[in-house]
């Protein structure tokens, strides 16, 4: 294993924001993550996935362990499922890709987020009807202070909206090395009723859609929306969309008549961030190299050198507005270190 020293971490986050990292090393396999963790003390390192949910906004002084372990195993078989054990450092789209090539349906709405597998239970990604928690059976992680790897159950991850325990109680006690997923062989549950989708599936008048066809429609959505990180820096969302009580939300709806929002129960209900931002004026803003995406509100987008910082300060002027605006309080999506 080569360890690197002051090691630009540019390449290694989606928003391309350059920092570097006092020392860097990339692991390939689960013994070797835990040498390295065995020789370094838990408080001087950072474990690193794909870097598509942080804003790195200072240098890292610690050592970057880099989760680059690959390979797709198929664990077990039936005539209708398949359950996949797939290690941490596989791409997400991918392994999406791959699943659609061998007809394994479970994840096709999911197509084209960025990441990596690992680090996808962490905040239980999701898109257009389907997230995570679907199709997540189990995952292994090492306890970073005893050393040890141990099997989570789904119903000890506690999955909630982009969340999970790894993201709130265990937050920095595991890393995720790999994760089980049943998919279906035939008769596969296709998520559809999202209207972006069924719009997208009208327009090639596709009445009973496969899974790669869902695969396709989808990519073809967020192409539209969201921009590619390779072209231009983002983490996507980069806020959560509120959840707010059923007093706030009558009061919000009278005020604000057209607002798009969703019901999560009867006392519960989300607003989308994506609409107050762009009420709150600042859709398709720019500020230096740090700006407000023109097609979708609540993704941030580096037009080439912003740092963390601006980014970050954009976040809490657009908070501050919303805020202001529509007395409701957007929580950032994306890890700020
Ligand atoms: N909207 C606006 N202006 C905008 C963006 C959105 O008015 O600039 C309105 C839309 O018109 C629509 C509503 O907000 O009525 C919802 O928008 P959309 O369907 O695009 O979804 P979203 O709430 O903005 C969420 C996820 C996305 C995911 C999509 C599709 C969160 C934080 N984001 O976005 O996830 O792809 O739904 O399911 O839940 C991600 O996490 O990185 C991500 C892209």
């Amino acid at each position: 294993m080569l360890i690197e020293e002051d090691k630009s971490l540019k390449a290694h986050n989606t928003f391309g924001i350059e920092c570097n990292a006092k020392y860097y090393v990339s692991v390939t396999s689960v013994s070797e993550l835990k040498e390295v963790l065995a020789n370094v003390s838990h408080k001087k390192h950072f474990i690193l996935g794909g870097g598509s949910n942080m804003l790195l906004t200072q240098d890292i002084d610690a050592l970057v362990i880099h989760i680059n372990i690959k390979g797709i195993e198929v664990l077990s078989e039936t005539k209708n499922t398949v359950q996949l054990r797939v290690m941490a450092g596989e791409n997400w789209h991918e392994f999406v890709l791959n699943c659609i090539q061998n007809n394994y349906g479970g994840l096709e709405n999911l197509s084209l987020i960025p990441g990596n597998v690992g680090t996808a239970p962490i905040q239980n990604i999701g898109a257009y009807g389907v997230e995570l928690k679907d199709t997540f059976i189990s995952c292994n992680a090492i306890d970073k202070e005893a050393l040890v790897e141990r099997e989570f159950s789904k119903r000890e991850c506690d999955f909630g909206y982009r969340s999970s325990m790894f993201k709130r109680e265990a937050k920095g006690h595991y890393i995720i090395t790999s994760v089980v997923f049943e998919l279906t062989k035939k008769d596969h549950i296709k998520s559809t009723s999202y209207g972006a989708i069924q719009e997208q599936l009208a327009k090639k008048s596709l009445l009973d859609p496969s899974i790669k066809d869902i695969s396709e429609a989808v990519i073809a959505i967020r192409q539209s929306k969201l921009p590619d990180p390779k072209e231009l820096g983002n983490s996507g969302s980069f806020f959560k969309n509120p959840v707010i009580d059923k007093e706030a939300f009558q009061e919000f709806k009278i005020k604000n008549p057209r607002a798009p929002f969703y019901e999560v129960s009867p006392t519960a209900f989300k607003i989308p961030a994506g609409w107050l931002i762009e009420q709150a004026g600042f859709k398709g803003k720019q500020y230096g190299d740090a700006g407000v995406h023109k097609n979708q509100a609540l993704v941030l987008v580096n037009y080439g050198n912003a740092t963390g910082n601006e980014i970050s300060e954009l976040a809490i002027r657009i908070q501050k507005k919303v805020k202001e605006q529509f007395g409701i309080y957007i929580e950032p999506e994306v890890n700020i270190i």
